[in-house]
């Protein structure tokens, strides 16, 4: 669970390395905002404390190992007992070897040990005169922080006035819960504002934050509870000699929000084994809390062993935090993507510039729906603060506003449907297709209907939704059942297109294997990637018959594709069944199918491509404007034409090339050609080496 401390292998990295981490927590502690996030962050520091430990000469006095971390900003309210920071563990070994530390410290094994989470906000001080809350104040340097009195009243779980008239100061955290958080960035935007990146970030701009035409809430969880040096005497002895979990107590009996009121209540354990257990329960819940944990305090119960620890310059030693692994990371948005689910919801996702988070790369991220974006003003070319808990899909916290170079673009909505061209309705917050659960069907028909498929003249995307949307079309095999008095009532719909339409139909029975595969939309198959696997096997029927072994015979079919085609084919059975009744065509002209294995050792085998055409063996590559007879030949039936004579297409010229076929306006490709020696071919003369071909 430990993440590697930065490498640093020269002073001079290591100034840098200094710079940098003086930058980001100056920064953060000054606006909420930090150019790393916490994990870069805690590797730098262990970098630079690594590097400090070769070279304890050369270290540098604004080092952030040697203070507490945090800048004093002016004005700041000293603090009556520092406000301290905590070491850090990362696994059972190093939380274990701590306990050990710290009993050989105090003479003997700790009593009694605290459990409570790690929240993911900012330490604040507030103090109570006689029960009512009188001052706030960040944490600062750690000796002295900001008033942010003008908070009083703002931050939930932290009244103004205590449940008795005591002078005492409480300590904890204040952080935004996720409905806060969502809720202060819909206001802050609102309001012409930038987006928080994360809660953490909207906890400490707001907190700083003096006039403000609104006010977002926060929340407290006290984690501390101390005299001030006007504290009643008795009080004062009372509340230095108290356990922990019994301050905890008290600060809740008091009206302060305590983590007792949360799924992950602070408890005390006796053993190290039943620590380590409850903060692997911890860890379990994380993902699911409505605040953010970084981790899991543990500190001694008793006054007393706090006592005889005693505490270093930045944190005491009867407290560690047991780190979890960090969920958030900064990466960037590289672009989104619309997808369209079943119900016809289009929903953007992000794709982020790949990141690490937990142990998983992470490279696509939800982003909910087109007022999400816009309300976050997101940005392609944005950083952005991904977060990932637990198993949950990662989801985009905020752009990291003060990182814009200004080079970012807008984000383009899609104003027809992605998957089949329709119109979208966007009148409810997540924009559905306006085929709504029509729309694959509308979308697979069209491209099924499409010119390099079964093409079906006169069957647009119109005329497809038309047969979907009145029920005559529910799968493709459904159009060549078509009767002329259906389309005839249509609307829109004349004699004259009516009969062009049944004509086009019907002659798209006769299509090739190939194309009615390939119309099939089997995932993974293409238009060449089906008249491979059609002129290998020539029959649907043979197709059907192989497994994935069989499958992975045909070029460009490794493993991870092979039992995808067979499973998704296996799916489409009834479709093929119903489109072969319908009398569509199923085998593919001048291929024949595979000799069974067992047959093929007596009669000799035969590859797809050994045809005997005048291409066999050669790579073709076309190019330029087709002329003559192969004028009317798009380049998918050019590719088609090839095959067909034995040959393999390729688009790009290679040594491996064997001729290219170069029209009028050929370019680059020619030119290529020409430089490696290959054979080049006109129009008119490749149609002449493959005549007997045409069809
Ligand atoms: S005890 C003297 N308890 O973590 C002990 N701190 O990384 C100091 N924090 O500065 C704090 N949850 O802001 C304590 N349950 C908890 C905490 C907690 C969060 C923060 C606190 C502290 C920081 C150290």
């Amino acid at each position: 669970m430990t993440t590697p401390a930065a490498v640093i292998v020269d002073e001079a990295a290591y100034a840098q390395a200094v710079e940098d981490a003086v930058n980001a927590s100056a920064a953060y502690y000054a606006s909420g905002t930090s150019a790393l996030d916490d994990e870069t962050y805690d590797r730098l520091v262990r970098g630079i404390a690594a590097w400090e430990a070769a070279h304890p000469d050369q270290v540098l006095p604004d080092s952030p190992t040697g203070k507490v971390a945090g800048g004093a900003v002016e004005g700041d309210v000293p603090h009556t007992v520092a406000m301290l920071s905590l070491d850090n563990v990362f696994s059972p070994e190093e939380f274990t070897a701590w306990t050990a530390s710290l009993a050989r410290r105090i003479g003997h094994q700790v009593e009694r040990f605290s459990v409570e989470p790690k929240l993911d906000g900012l330490a604040i001080a507030a103090r109570y005169t006689r029960g009512r809350l009188t001052k706030l104040i960040t944490r600062g340097d750690g000796t002295a922080g900001e008033d942010v009195s003008h908070s009083i009243g703002t931050i939930e779980g932290l009244p103004r006035e205590l449940t008795e008239p005591v002078t005492v100061e409480v300590r904890g955290e204040v952080l935004m819960t996720t409905a806060q958080f969502e809720q202060a960035n819909e206001v802050r935007t609102a309001h012409g504002g930038q987006p928080f990146a994360n809660p953490r970030n909207a906890a400490a701009g707001t907190l700083r934050a003096k006039e403000r035409a609104y006010t977002v809430p926060m929340t407290f969880f006290g984690y501390g509870l101390l005299a001030l040096p006007d504290t009643d005497t008795t009080l004062a002895k009372q509340l230095g000699e108290r356990a922990h979990s019994d301050l905890m107590a008290q600060a809740a009996a008091l009206g302060v929000n305590t983590t007792a009121t949360t799924a992950v209540p602070g408890i005390t354990s006796e053993t190290v084994e039943e620590v380590l257990a409850r903060v692997k329960e911890i860890a379990a819940v994380r993902a699911e809390l409505p605040f953010g944990i970084d981790g899991i305090v543990i500190k001694a119960d008793l006054a007393a062993d706090q006592q005889a620890a005693g505490a270093g310059t930045r944190a005491p030693r009867w407290a560690i935090a047991y780190k979890l692994p960090a969920v958030e990371k900064i990466t960037r948005l590289l672009d989104v993507e619309w997808n369209v689910g079943r119900t016809g919801i289009i929903a953007p996702r992000a794709v982020l510039e790949p990141v690490e988070i937990d142990g998983s790369t992470i490279t696509y991220a939800t982003l909910h729906n087109p007022a999400d974006i816009t309300r976050r003003d997101l940005r392609l070319g944005d950083h952005v603060m991904v977060r990932r808990a637990g198993d949950v899909i990662p989801r985009i916290e905020a752009p990291v506003a003060h990182l814009r170079t200004g080079d970012e673009q807008p984000i383009i909505f899609p104003e027809i449907c992605p998957r089949c061209g329709a119109s979208i309705d966007t009148s409810e917050q997540r924009w559905r297709c306006a085929n709504g659960r029509n729309c694959h069907l509308v979308a697979s028909l069209s491209y099924a209907a499409g010119r390099d498929q079964l093409d079906i003249e006169g069957l647009g995307a119109t005329r497809v939704i038309q047969l979907v949307e009145t029920g005559l079309v529910t799968d493709l095999a459904d159009l060549f059942t078509l009767t002329r008095d259906q389309l005839l009532a249509l609307e829109r719909m004349g004699e004259t297109s009516t009969d062009n339409l049944l004509a086009a139909i019907s002659a798209a029975k006769a299509q090739p294997l190939s194309r009615v595969l390939c119309a099939l939309g089997v995932r993974g198959t293409g238009r060449s990637m089906s008249r491979r696997i059609a002129r290998h096997f020539a029959t649907m029927d043979a197709i059907r018959a192989a497994d994935a072994e069989t499958m992975q015979q045909v070029e460009g079919i490794g493993t991870e594709k092979a039992p995808s085609i067979v499973a998704e084919l296996a799916e489409l059975a009834p479709l093929i069944d119903k489109l072969a009744a319908a009398g569509v065509n199923m085998t593919e002209p001048g291929a024949t199918p595979p000799v069974p294995a067992s047959d093929a050792a007596e009669s000799g085998s035969q590859t797809d491509d050994a045809q005997g055409g005048p291409l066999t063996g050669m790579t073709v590559v076309v190019t330029g404007t087709m002329t003559g007879p192969l004028e009317a030949l798009s380049r998918n039936q050019m590719n088609e034409l090839i095959e067909r004579a034995g040959g393999r297409s390729s688009s790009s010229v290679s040594k491996k090339t064997s001729l290219v076929v170069a029209g009028e306006g050929a370019g680059s490709k020619r030119t290529k050609a020409e430089t490696l020696g290959i054979r080049l071919a006109t129009p008119d003369e490749f149609a002449a080496l493959v005549a007997n071909h045409l069809n």
